[in-house]
């Protein structure tokens, strides 16, 4: 975690307190070791205890002073119980990542209604849930939310109606946030990360080969996938000084993987310029 160190000072965040649901690993753990390397005070929650307490020797190997509870996001008094304990042991909440999630791939025929809500309970039930139990925290400190969306929040994926439909709820709830808790000098914005290397989401929805991650990647302007300390430095920089007046928008991390004309269009084009030019990139 040292690339934050090389462009930021590792006091940016001392002081200060923040939270990451689903903090015990993978986007948001990285999440959680950025503010961390920046010298903040690092609370995370999440279902399961042993993985919590491994996050924790990897936080505080970063100096960090760590918080953890064990907390279903869909359980709003065992949150708010997480969030008094994150208070006491570590001081008011200045920025809250509501990053818990769930998924799979399935398409929406085969999908049942309990696996739908299942995802949307997860991810914008517990979202919900995270930000009204931090509220009174945020407010005090005037702090920040940062809740992880993802691109189906804004482009329709095969097997994705359950994430999509959650995920687009988080974006908007994110506005309605900003709208409404702007007067208590608390901002909220969103990140939308792209396939990021090494995840538990890229294991269960990525390609599954090797040729298959070739053609993934060519379709991605970057040329590349995401590592998790990209998303992490992205909600550094959401949470510090330098956004102060930065509220209410989505931020996109995903190498212009979403952006249209690229993808099958991309590739048609270059082939074709590549057949009338050969030997032209
Ligand atoms: N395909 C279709 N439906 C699925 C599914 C899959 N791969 N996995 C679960 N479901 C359905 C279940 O069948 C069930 O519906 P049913 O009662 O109609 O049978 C419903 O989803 C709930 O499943 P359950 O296992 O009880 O949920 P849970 O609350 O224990 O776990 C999940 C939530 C399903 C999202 C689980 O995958 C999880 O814990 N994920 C966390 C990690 C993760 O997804 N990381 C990637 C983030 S991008
Ligand atoms: P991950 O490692 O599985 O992260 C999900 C975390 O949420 C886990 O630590 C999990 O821990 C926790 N969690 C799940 N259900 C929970 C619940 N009900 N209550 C509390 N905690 C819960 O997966 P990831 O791929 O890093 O994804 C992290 C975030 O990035 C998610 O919001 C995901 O949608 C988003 N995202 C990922 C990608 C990607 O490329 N991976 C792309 C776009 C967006 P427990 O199971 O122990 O509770």
């Amino acid at each position: 975690m040292s690339e934050i160190r090389e462009f930021l000072p590792d006091d940016l965040f001392a002081g200060k307190t923040v939270l990451v649901t689903g903090g015990g690993s993978g986007i948001n753990l990285g999440v959680a070791k950025s503010f961390a390397a920046v010298g903040a005070g690092v609370a995370i929650c999440g279902r399961t205890a042993e993985r919590l307490e491994s996050a924790r020797v990897e936080l505080e190997g970063l100096g960090a002073r760590v918080s953890t509870a064990v907390a279903d996001v869909r359980e709003y008094d065992a949150l708010a119980a997480a969030f008094d304990k994150c208070r006491d042991e570590l001081g008011p909440i200045h920025t809250l990542v509501c990053g818990a999630a769930g998924n799979f791939l399935a398409p929406a025929e085969k999908l049942s209604a309990n696996g739908f809500k299942t995802v949307v309970d997860i991810d914008l039930n517990g979202s919900f849930n995270a930000a009204r139990a931090a509220f009174e925290q945020l407010r005090e400190t005037r702090g920040n939310l940062i809740f992880i969306s993802a691109g189906q929040a804004f482009v329709p994926h095969f097997a994705q109606a359950h994430c999509g439909a959650a995920k687009a709820g988080i974006d908007n709830l994110m506005q309605n946030l900003a709208l409404e808790w702007g007067r208590f000098g608390i901002r909220s914005n969103s990140i939308a990360p792209g396939p990021i290397e090494g995840t538990e989401g890229m294991k269960r929805l990525g390609p599954r080969d090797g040729g298959a991650h070739a053609a993934l990647k060519q379709a991605i302007p970057l040329g590349r996938y995401g590592t998790v300390a990209e998303i992490g430095q992205t909600a550094v920089f959401l949470a510090s000084p330098l956004a102060a007046y930065v509220t209410g928008t989505r931020v996109v991390v995903d190498g212009g993987m979403s952006l249209p004309g690229s993808g099958v269009f991309t590739q048609l084009v270059m082939s074709a310029m590549a057949a009338d030019s050969p030997g032209h990139p």
